[in-house]
């Protein structure tokens, strides 16, 4: 069956990864009609607009992308591409899976996590002011509805997966009325699901304390936007980098697939960057609209091609000597 998908390329990095992406899933043999659709820095310098409504418009309509790492200024300049993309779409939930891979060297090799934040709000609202000369001030928007809403999607996710156990890590020691909310909904959820998962709770400096110590200990994490952005990448750290975390954000009526890894600018356009994360972001793609056997296959051919370990064919954040390229092309060589 052919499918529809629209790529947005990004910056930095994104091309790269999303053209060898784009390649390994084609030669999987699924049967995918493309859409190019630009997005983030490059397309303000192309377009004059970091987010052009036909982007939008395509994302809406086909219900599905892939799309690679957008940068966003530090400190001032345009509003986050990627925030006001989750937010149009209703893009609520990011799915992101850390699991230890075969042959690559890393603190742990028994990892097998799957990560659920909330999209849309948190201090990622983005409403920040100047109270008075010198004090500035962010608002954390928590919600019943949108905490209600993660905590259903992370419990439904458990069950359809045979997953055991959800951990929400939350700071409702200080933030009482904000992250108490977004705790005390995930509570009640559980209520519903209690006979069919285990449920706990951890303030988030010990869950961070822990998950360095001994990662086996969790299965699902919960968290709340801000604390699920610094959680993925401190989870990455513990399987080999952001190079292998692919990530998934769900709304209702769409999907866009995304490497938890930024524009990664320090190594742009110099074919060093590792195309797993968003190679396995495509498998996560293939398996939402039924192509599982094309994702297997794939799935297959990293996990040999990293078992294998020859130097020469994987980036050097995983200890290899190879490209983008090199990489890509062993897991298609893989695939045959
Ligand atoms: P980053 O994730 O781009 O890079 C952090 C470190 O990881 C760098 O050393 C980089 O070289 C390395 N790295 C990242 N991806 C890699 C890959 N595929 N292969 C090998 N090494 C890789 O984070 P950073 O530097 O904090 O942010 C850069 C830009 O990316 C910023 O503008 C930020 O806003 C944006 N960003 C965008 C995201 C998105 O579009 N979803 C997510 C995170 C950051």
């Amino acid at each position: 069956m052919m499918h529809t998908v629209c790529l947005v390329p990004g910056d930095g990095i994104g091309p790269e990864v999303t053209t060898a992406a784009r390649a390994v899933i084609d030669a999987s043999g699924a049967d995918i009609e493309w859409v190019p659709l630009p997005a983030g820095a490059t397309a303000e310098q192309l377009l004059g607009r970091t987010l052009p409504e036909r982007t939008l418009t395509a994302i809406t309509a086909h219900g599905v992308a892939l799309k690679g790492p957008i940068t966003t200024p530090i400190g001032g300049g345009f509003e986050s591409v990627n925030v006001r993309l989750r937010k149009k779409l209703n893009l609520y939930a990011a799915v992101r899976p850390v699991r230890s891979l075969p042959g690559i060297e890393s603190r742990f090799s028994n990892v097998d996590l799957v990560i659920i934040r909330e999209n849309t709000e948190g201090l990622y609202s983005g409403l920040e002011n100047e109270v008075v000369d010198g004090v500035m001030q962010s608002l954390k928007i928590v919600t019943a509805a949108a905490s209600k809403r993660i905590a259903k999607f992370a419990f439904d996710y458990a069950v359809a997966r045979g997953r055991k156990k959800v951990t929400c890590f939350h700071k409702a020691n200080i933030m009482k009325k904000t992250d108490g909310l977004f705790l005390e909904c995930a509570r009640r959820m559980y209520q519903s699901y209690a006979d069919r998962v285990q449920y706990e709770e951890m303030i988030i400096d010990n869950g961070c304390m822990q998950l360095v110590r001994d990662p086996s200990q969790f299965d699902m994490l919960l968290l709340e936007n801000l604390y699920g952005d610094i959680v993925s990448d401190l989870a990455a750290g513990l399987v080999g980098g952001l190079g292998v975390v692919p990530g998934a954000n769900f709304g209702d009526d769409c999907a866009v697939f995304e490497p938890v890894h930024g524009s990664a600018p320090n190594i742009a356009r110099k074919g060093l960057a590792n195309p797993l994360a968003c190679i396995m972001s495509g498998v996560m793609m293939l398996n939402h609209l039924g192509a599982t056997e094309k994702a297997s296959r794939i799935r297959n051919a990293y996990d040999s091609v990293l078992g294998e370990r020859d130097l020469s064919l994987l980036t050097p954040d995983i200890g290899g000597r190879g490209t983008t390229q090199s990489f890509a092309d062993a897991i298609i060589r893989a695939m045959k």
